[in-house]
């Protein structure tokens, strides 16, 4: 049990809210064990932040951008002697396996370090004019105060992977982390504090997105706001942020399909179903929730895959034996729970899985059973929406036309996956298949920190995430002809 009480940062102070209130945030593994407290903001605190954010833009946006990324630079380093602590963190207050957690706190590195880099870069271009004596050139402004808000499943990472630019292009920033994942992301806060950040350049707020969440968007000062989360409060976002013609990124949902040709590397496959389907409980938006499989080789892969489900080792994310482990909340695991009845109903064939573990040592657990459907119809919800837990729906395809068909046959397109050994196939799939990411040969998860990331459909608007597509989104790019 700890008690500690994680603060908001506001105008380079640790700060109590205006309402005093706070609230516990418990391990999803072990209920009984709180891992200590947050604030309950308010408006009132959020509008202190935005009136911070806005005094200390201009200093920062005129300190050079070398100078910017030193600090991240320090920020990558303090994160480095922090590493198993961060890790830790992630997992008490997630839930997922620590070898999860530790992959997460690299990714944070990674992309810390190549944000970095675009403090010597973030080019423009020159170009010729059309008049004599004039030199056209384009460069880069910083949008001025900017929102970040972000979810529950990556609570390191995301605020990394948003921050990060959005600091080293010259914004300042207001944080909002998510409600049940909060204490990673103040430590982060904690770091770029550390590493020198001047007061006011980064605030972070902590509360319930739907009390203060509005504020983070609606206010004539955000000029931009970075979102990862649901596909319907990414569309209200979308919405509000209009009014004030501000620049929205929003990562939303997925539904992400692998194709298994009979051609295809069954064994690596197999592997890549699996990692998808349960790596971090299903709990990511490019895990996999489909699998469409050849008819010729179904049989025996669908037989091998649920045998190999069988053996997944279900317990508490510390513990290093665990392959999978629990769902990060109630909510999620009523979710869950509730999806695999309507599969049912829907009269889908459960094959394995389907219900919450109560055996003994679980019972204060959000711990969810691997769960593969069959005979499903693309018509039906599972089929359709975004279950985010550990749930994989099994389709049977004739040949590569009809896969594409299934895949596609979605309003989601983040990421994709096929195995074939094929080429003229993989190529065919590479120029049909909507989605933002495509993968053959390997599974549906994850992206490289330098390739920009994020899906088309309902799965995002505006500017991809991370690569040079994230310098794109949190500047303006501004033309100047210059006439000697
Ligand atoms: C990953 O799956 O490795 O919320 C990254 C999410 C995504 C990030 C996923 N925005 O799950």
């Amino acid at each position: 049990m700890t008690n500690i009480l994680y603060k908001n940062y506001v105008n380079g102070e640790w700060k109590t809210c205006k309402s005093k209130k706070s609230y516990a945030i418990y391990n999803p593994a072990n209920t009984k064990e709180k891992i200590g407290s947050v604030q309950y903001s308010s408006d009132l605190d959020v509008a202190e932040a935005i009136e911070a954010a806005r005094q200390s833009s201009k200093t920062w946006s005129e300190t050079p951008a070398p100078q910017r990324a030193d600090i991240l630079f320090k920020a990558h380093r303090i994160i480095q002697n922090r590493f198993d602590e961060l890790a830790e963190s992630i997992t008490l207050e997630e839930g997922k396996c620590i070898g999860d957690s530790e992959a997460e706190v690299k990714r944070s590195l990674a992309v810390i370090e190549f944000m970095a880099g675009e403090g010597r870069r973030m080019h423009g271009y020159t170009a010729p004019s059309e008049s004599q004596g004039t030199l056209d050139y384009t460069y880069r402004k910083p949008l001025g105060v900017v929102s970040v808000i972000t979810p529950w499943n990556f609570p390191l990472a995301i605020p990394a992977w948003k921050i990060a630019p959005a600091l080293v292009c010259g914004n300042t920033v207001l944080f909002k982390p998510a409600f049940s994942t909060p204490i990673t992301a103040i430590k982060l806060v904690e770091i770029f504090e550390q590493a020198g950040l001047p007061k006011g350049v980064l605030n972070v707020i902590t509360g319930s997105s739907s009390e203060i969440g509005s504020s983070f968007v609606e206010n004539e000062i955000v000029k931009g706001i970075s979102f990862t989360g649901s596909t319907e409060v990414g569309t209200e976002i979308y919405n509000m942020a209009s009014k004030s013609l501000s620049k929205v990124q929003c990562e939303m949902g997925g539904k992400n399909a692998v194709i298994v040709m009979d051609d295809g590397n069954l064994e690596k496959a197999q592997e890549s179903i699996l990692q998808g389907a349960f790596g971090s409980s299903g709990q990511r938006c490019t895990a996999t929730s489909r699998a469409i499989i050849h008819q010729n080789v179904f049989d025996d892969f669908v037989k091998g895959l649920v045998s190999e489900t069988r053996k997944i080792s279900v317990g508490p994310g510390l513990n290093r034996e665990s392959d999978m482990s629990c769902l990060a909340s109630r909510q999620q695991l009523n979710q869950i729970q509730e999806y695999v009845d309507i599969g049912i109903n829907e009269g889908a064939t459960l094959l394995t899985g389907g219900k919450k573990i109560v055996d003994k040592g679980y019972e204060d657990g959000y711990f969810f059973e691997p769960t593969i459907f069959k005979d499903v119809e693309t018509n039906m919800r599972i089929a359709k929406e975004e279950i985010f837990g550990p749930v994989l729906t099994i389709f049977k395809c004739q040949d590569i036309d009809q896969a594409i068909a299934i895949s596609n046959d979605s309003e989601f397109g983040l990421s994709s996956s096929i195995y074939t050994e094929n080429i003229h196939k993989a190529f065919t799939y590479i120029e049909q298949i909507e989605t933002g990411i495509i993968h053959v040969n390997s599974p549906t998860l994850g992206g490289e920190v330098h390739m920009p990331f994020g899906g088309i459909k309902s799965s995002g608007i505006g500017n991809r995430e991370q690569g040079l597509e994230a310098i794109e989104f949190f500047t303006e790019i501004v033309s100047v002809y210059i006439s000697h």
